[in-house]
């Protein structure tokens, strides 16, 4: 049997209660899950906690990241600064596969204050089900890496 694969939560203030739930989803499907926090409602800032789930991923120490803001837009922005990093945000099912699929994104990110927590299990479950298709679609995300070196 293969090892468990490694899913790295984050989010800003906005996702803690979300973030939970998406633990037990994600636990319930077999992964092992890295809870970087944060645990406290106070506000914060969105670019640290995406750095830091990004970086979680770039290190190899998590093989797939999920985080979540309001709108999934600025954690996803501070995500993909960090190199090796594909990071989308999926706010329908559609998207969510097709990262994984097209793009092999290794991470996902959801906006808390677009979604409702249905949708949002149903959107992680559409990303971590999915598979990447290679071929020519390997090609396109070669080429974004290549943007990584200048
Ligand atoms: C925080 O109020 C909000 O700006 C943040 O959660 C996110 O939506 C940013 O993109």
């Amino acid at each position: 049997m293969s090892a468990k694969q490694t899913i790295v939560l984050s989010s800003d203030h906005a996702g803690i209660d979300l973030r939970k739930v998406i633990a037990d989803h994600v636990i319930a499907k077999g992964y092992e899950v890295m809870d970087i926090g944060p645990t406290s409602p106070e506000s914060t800032h969105y670019p640290k906690h995406g750095e830091a789930a990004a970086r979680k991923v770039a290190s190899g120490e998590a093989d797939l990241g999920i985080i979540l803001c309001g709108t999934g837009q600025g954690i996803m922005m501070a995500a993909n600064k960090v190199k090796g990093v594909r990071c989308g945000v999926c706010n329908d099912t559609f998207s969510a596969r097709m990262i994984r699929q097209h793009n092999n994104a290794n991470m996902l990110s959801m906006g808390v204050r677009v979604l409702g927590e249905g949708l949002v299990l149903d959107i992680v479950d559409a990303y971590l089900d999915a598979e990447f298709e290679g071929g020519r679609h390997g090609t396109r995300v070669d080429m974004i890496t290549a943007l990584e070196e200048g």
